[in-house]
């Protein structure tokens, strides 16, 4: 079980009162609770305002699973705001619905042993666990689960329910049967993709190619003077080999295999919106979810959600490019095994950059963002004198307000992708996990870099390719 703080919403019955009255005489001097007065010394940190992050464990047993409902009101009761809750099969328990607690919840300083205190009367076990194993990763495990190999994408698959034809009322499609149905025919091919599969065909409808090519056509026309060079030198590319065009919708199995090539990215299709953490975890893999279906034919410059029109011009041209390949790369990497909290900032950032990043290129700014070559409205807004821009500065840029439903008020500018780069993985040095990762593309496997063994092993092949290159040098020389 996981919630992002349910608990505090939950209607307040029963004993609020008492358990106010409880709570004070202890912290009083009245008659104890069970355990130490002073529980929390030394295990409490982020203090803000009187407030402190604290971390708890505890268990409930089968009989006393009941008193879940009675853990929520201690919390309530103390107005604390739990920010994270987990739990599993207790492992002192041979009896499976026994369940062990970890909670993630902030709380008044001068109420943190009172709470503790409480607790230890609904509940079982219950300590204050060291912040270095309660703030950068989850108790139960080492870090969020994260895949570890590239076939480990396939569970990667979690939806976000947004925009959807069949549930917002506010989506083209939503009053279309027939757009409705040929969406979910075109969703279950990604749905029944397994990672390794030839990557599926879709024939297109007359229709469905007269709004790509009025798509194409329009957009077709200002790239040469708002998009970037890189974009634009990949597009011919792209036109070249991959079937880019007025008249037909490129397969990405055609484009997929051209990637692969170019920068070693490559495409899985995605039945629609996922969720931040499983899309950036797929391109720490170089794997980019790509959706096949098109947007509704009576809105073709413009889709609430992404389509194919999104990926295939906003997307795929920059995943063509080296450096915006690494750079991409790089905020996948960063995802793996972060917070939640880190996730939201990830994902910002890759909102201001892969999606409406803007960039510098001889002496004028130009477009590299996906959101923004995908969008002819947004793309002309963003090169006008409207926006503010503002230099791309990864920290300022994680926690930059988003816009959704309209233009962005600001756009990042970066100065090269490299220097993207370089800024992107400083920024990532200061997310804070117990591990780093290292990507094998000879296996498609991530390393976890926790032991100074694995740290040694992944030198001594580093040494091996600096031999290589010390060697063409002397050849050179
Ligand atoms: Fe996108």
């Amino acid at each position: 079980m996981k919630t992002g703080g349910a608990a505090q919403s939950l209607p307040f019955s029963g004993r609020k009162r008492s358990l106010i009255g409880d709570a004070r005489k202890e912290r009083e001097g009245g008659s104890p609770a069970p355990g130490p007065s002073r529980c929390t010394d030394n295990l409490v940190f982020e203090e803000k305002d009187g407030k402190v992050t604290m971390s708890i464990l505890f268990a409930l047993s089968d009989e006393k699973n009941t008193r879940l409902s009675k853990v929520t009101k201690v919390f309530e009761t103390f107005q604390s705001r739990i920010r994270h809750m987990e739990s599993r099969p207790s492992r002192r328990s041979r009896a499976a619905e026994d369940l062990e607690f970890f909670v993630r919840c902030e709380v008044h300083r001068s109420d943190a042993d009172v709470l503790i205190n409480s607790l230890r009367r609904v509940a079982e076990d219950v300590r204050a666990v060291p912040e270095e194993r309660g703030s950068s990763c989850v108790y139960f495990s080492p870090a969020p689960w994260f895949p570890r190999k590239i076939g480990d994408l396939d569970k990667c698959n979690h939806l976000i329910t947004k925009y959807d034809p069949d549930l917002d009322q506010d989506h083209p499609g939503y009053s279309d049967p027939e757009y409705r149905k040929r969406r979910s025919v075109i969703s279950e091919l990604a749905f029944s993709y397994t990672h390794g599969e030839p990557l599926p065909r879709v024939d297109y409808t007359a229709e469905e190619v007269s709004t790509w090519r009025e798509v194409y056509r329009t957009l077709r026309s200002i790239y040469p003077t708002h998009a970037c060079r890189q974009y634009l030198e990949n597009l011919v590319e792209l036109e070249r080999h991959c079937g880019y065009g007025e008249d037909s919708i490129p397969q990405l199995a055609d484009i997929s295999a051209f990637l692969r090539e170019r920068t070693g990215f490559q495409l899985r299709p995605v039945a629609g919106l996922l969720s931040a953490r499983d899309f950036l975890s797929s391109l720490a893999f170089r794997v980019f979810q790509c959706t096949q279906y098109i947007r509704h034919s009576s809105t073709p410059m413009h889709s609430p959600e992404p389509d194919c029109c999104h990926e295939l011009l906003g997307h795929v041209p920059m995943l063509a490019d080296k450096e915006f390949a690494q750079f991409s790369q790089e905020i996948g990497l960063a995802s793996l095994g972060a917070s939640d909290e880190d996730i939201e900032k990830l994902s910002t950032l890759y909102w201001f950059t892969v999606e409406f990043g803007l960039c510098k290129q001889d002496g004028s700014v130009k477009a590299y963002g996906a959101g923004l070559l995908s969008s002819y409205g947004e793309l002309m807004y963003a090169l006008s004198d409207e926006p503010e821009y503002k230099p791309f500065d990864p920290e300022e840029c994680a926690i930059q307000p988003y816009q959704d439903q309209t233009y962005q008020p600001v756009y990042f500018v970066s100065e090269s992708f490299e220097d993207a780069k370089l800024k992107l993985r400083q920024y990532s040095s200061t997310i804070r996990k117990a591990f780093s990762v290292r990507y094998d593309p000879f296996t498609c496997t991530m390393e976890v870099l926790d032991e100074p063994s694995k740290i040694q092993s992944a030198l001594s092949q580093m040494r091996e390719d600096l031999k290589i290159l010390h060697g063409a040098l002397g050849k050179l020389a």
